[in-house]
């Protein structure tokens, strides 16, 4: 198949470029398209063949459900079964934007979607171009993130590209997505709700509209024995490099020295070393591959760059990623649940 890709520019959206892609969704294709979080791989969420070519294209197992995107507050009475009060709140706050709720699904949601489940993730962005395509749709758009299952997500069309070319009808090419990482994943069919997927709205934000929500406690330590996830995506492997990763987390000096002992030890068994860094740091490992997250003291954009920097390690090839534990503050909880799923929950305490 060949991928056509469409060059659309968000301050001044081709209408006619939209129409095209909303046309291949309609007649059951595939279009990755932009999102504030991460690229997303679309199809029309209410057919279920179209559907069943995003699991296909992205290699993805057929339990895990898949998010559908919605443009207007009207389609989540159309999808969900009840709307909790808390919901309405939340919507209040944070739609469009990076907030997925679960609800209990209504009956027009095909299986596929739920994956045998009893409810349905829905979600509306912000991204212009993600809001002009649902519309010109009039479908909800099933999406997952637009890379190879286990693979980073794409937070650029080149890494849509580098995974799905060849696979998909089409690829909206908007430049870089703003947040870098996926959508906070939250149950609203409990009270109080429970984050499956920390994500672009933090648990604080979160909290200050409904007051309280819990954090499902297998989020940030490995499944042991019998595990299983209210979110069926956190047991797969995820957002992995073709590097090994190891975390290192501590004070910073002790960090530091410890990175260095690591990257000196895997250099001597002949391995090559690259070291995920900081703007604070990155000039203080000499002779090996660097790459800064940017300036630690600014999550957001740590956060942006995380799945860039792990795709640009590939391209160095190497074999062992060293890399310094972020905060765990606000958006950086996010950060190191998808540090640590990248590094299989191989952790250094220095
Ligand atoms: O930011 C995002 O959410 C991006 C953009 C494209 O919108 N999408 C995304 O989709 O990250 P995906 O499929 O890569 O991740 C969705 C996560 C998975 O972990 C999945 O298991 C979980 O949401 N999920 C989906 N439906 C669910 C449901 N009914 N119950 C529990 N978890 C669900
Ligand atoms: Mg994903």
């Amino acid at each position: 198949m060949k991928t056509e890709i469409l060059k659309i520019d968000i301050n001044n959206i081709d209408a006619e470029k939209i129409k095209y892609s909303a046309e291949v969704i309609k007649s059951g294709g595939l279009v990755a398209f932009p999102t504030e979080t991460v690229y997303g791989l679309g199809a029309n969420g209410l057919d279920e063949k179209a559907v069943k070519k995003i699991f296909e294209a992205k290699g993805r197992p057929s339990d895990n459900p898949l998010i559908l995107h919605i443009a207007d507050r009207k389609q989540v009475f159309e999808l969900a079964k009840d709307v909790p009060s808390n919901a309405g709140k939340l919507m209040d706050s944070f739609w469009p934007g990076p907030l997925t709720m679960i609800f209990n699904k209504a009956q027009n949601v095909p299986g596929v979607i739920s994956a045998g489940l009893d409810t349905v993730a829905l979600r509306m962005p912000s991204h212009p171009i993600a809001l002009a395509l649902i519309k010109e749709s009039g479908v909800p758009i099933a999406a997952p993130s637009a890379n190879t299952s286990g693979r980073p997500s794409p937070t650029n069309a080149k890494h849509v590209i580098e995974d799905l070319s060849g696979k998909i009808d089409v690829i909206i090419d908007a430049g870089n997505a703003k947040i870098g990482l996926e959508s906070t994943v939250l149950d609203v069919t409990v009270d109080p709700p429970v984050v499956l997927r920390p994500g672009g709205i933090t648990l604080k934000q979160i909290g200050d509209v409904i007051g309280h929500a819990d954090i499902d406690p297998t989020l940030m330590t490995k499944a042991e024995g019998d595990f299983r996830p209210r979110s069926p995506g956190m047991k797969y492997k995820h957002y992995s490099p073709k590097a090994d990763v190891i975390i290192v987390e501590g004070s910073p000096d002790r960090v530091l020295q410890k990175i260095k002992e690591l990257v000196c030890m895997h250099s001597q068994k002949g391995k090559t070393v690259g070291v995920l860094a900081t703007d604070q740091t990155k000039e203080l490992y000499p002779s090996v591959e660097v790459i800064s997250l940017g300036d630690r003291d600014k999550l957001e954009t740590v956060a942006a760059n995380l799945f860039w920097a792990l795709r640009e390690f590939d391209k160095k090839n190497v074999d062992i990623i060293v890399a310094e534990a972020v905060d765990y503050e606000g958006i950086g909880l996010a950060v190191m649940n998808r540090m640590k799923k990248a590094a299989a929950y191989n952790i250094i305490k220095a």
